[in-house]
């Protein structure tokens, strides 16, 4: 994404009532490489809310299967394993972080083997029960922006602000393309597209949890826009919803 200028959108009334406004529950859901968790993290910053990635938990989750050897065609061997850890989460410096039973799995999140073992993991019903538990809970107190595929549908439908970010599947192929190469990663351009295309299916064809624009959700198409701008608009949806709630 562009940058521009960040918004001023804080200086508006309701940020200068603090004392009045409620710590509102913000759902993002979207494909991969739409932008979601630069935004979330961002607008949670800005609003000094709790940022929330359940692609993390997942991916976790997926970690901890590969280490105890855990059939990935056995959803229930699965969905015993995720219900028998603690899973802790926390945010530092921009840095989401996980846990499983005391351990930190932080740094084994994105490796080319979490990803191919998430997308497989996500699949699991049982997983994912025990995950939106956990995930609604740490919605329940307000002040969260909390981002995935199912936040909007299964997580927090009742979410004050719902948002479907998404971006056009070549520019969101461009940006991860730059992305990798910043980080010293060689993939051609189609390969980078042809991966995204293939996470994209794989997110439309679980049957629990799949990707899928709600009614009341924003649609958010941030193919010509800046983060700054996407951030402007999640913003001024908050605002209007304080100002109806207050009012
Ligand atoms: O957002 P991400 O790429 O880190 O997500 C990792 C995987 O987890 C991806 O395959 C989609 C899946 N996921 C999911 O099924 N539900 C969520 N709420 C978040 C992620």
């Amino acid at each position: 994404m562009k940058r521009s200028q960040p918004c001023k959108n804080q200086d508006t009334q309701t940020a200068r009532k603090p004392g009045r406004r409620k710590r509102l529950r913000i759902a993002i859901d979207g494909p991969a490489g739409a932008g979601k968790s630069t935004v979330a993290r961002r607008v949670a910053d800005i609003l000094g809310y709790i940022y929330l990635d359940t692609g993390a938990m997942y991916r976790a989750l997926a970690v901890l299967a590969l280490d105890r050897n855990i059939s990935f065609d056995d959803p229930q061997a699965l969905g015993e394993m995720a219900s028998s850890v603690r899973i802790d989460v926390s945010e530092d410096d921009g840095v989401f972080r996980v846990w499983i039973d005391g351990e930190e799995f932080t740094h084994r999140l994105r490796t080319p083997e979490t990803d191919r073992a998430v997308k497989l993991i996500s699949m699991a019903q049982p997983v994912r029960r025990v995950l939106v538990e956990i995930q609604r809970e740490l919605a329940r107190r307000g002040g969260v922006v909390m981002e995935g595929r199912d936040i909007t549908s299964v997580v927090i439908p009742d979410a004050e602000v719902k948002v479907f970010l998404t971006a056009d599947v070549t520019e969101r192929a461009r940006r991860r393309w730059v992305e990798l190469r910043n980080k010293g990663i060689d993939m051609s351009f189609d390969e980078v597209l042809a991966e995204l295309q293939a996470r994209d299916a794989k997110d439309h064809e679980r049957g629990w949890g799949k990707l899928v624009k709600v009614e009341g959700a924003v649609l958010i198409d941030s193919t010509h826009l800046s983060i700054d701008e996407v951030c402007c608009i999640i913003i001024g949806l908050c605002e209007a919803k304080q100002r109806c709630s207050t009012s």
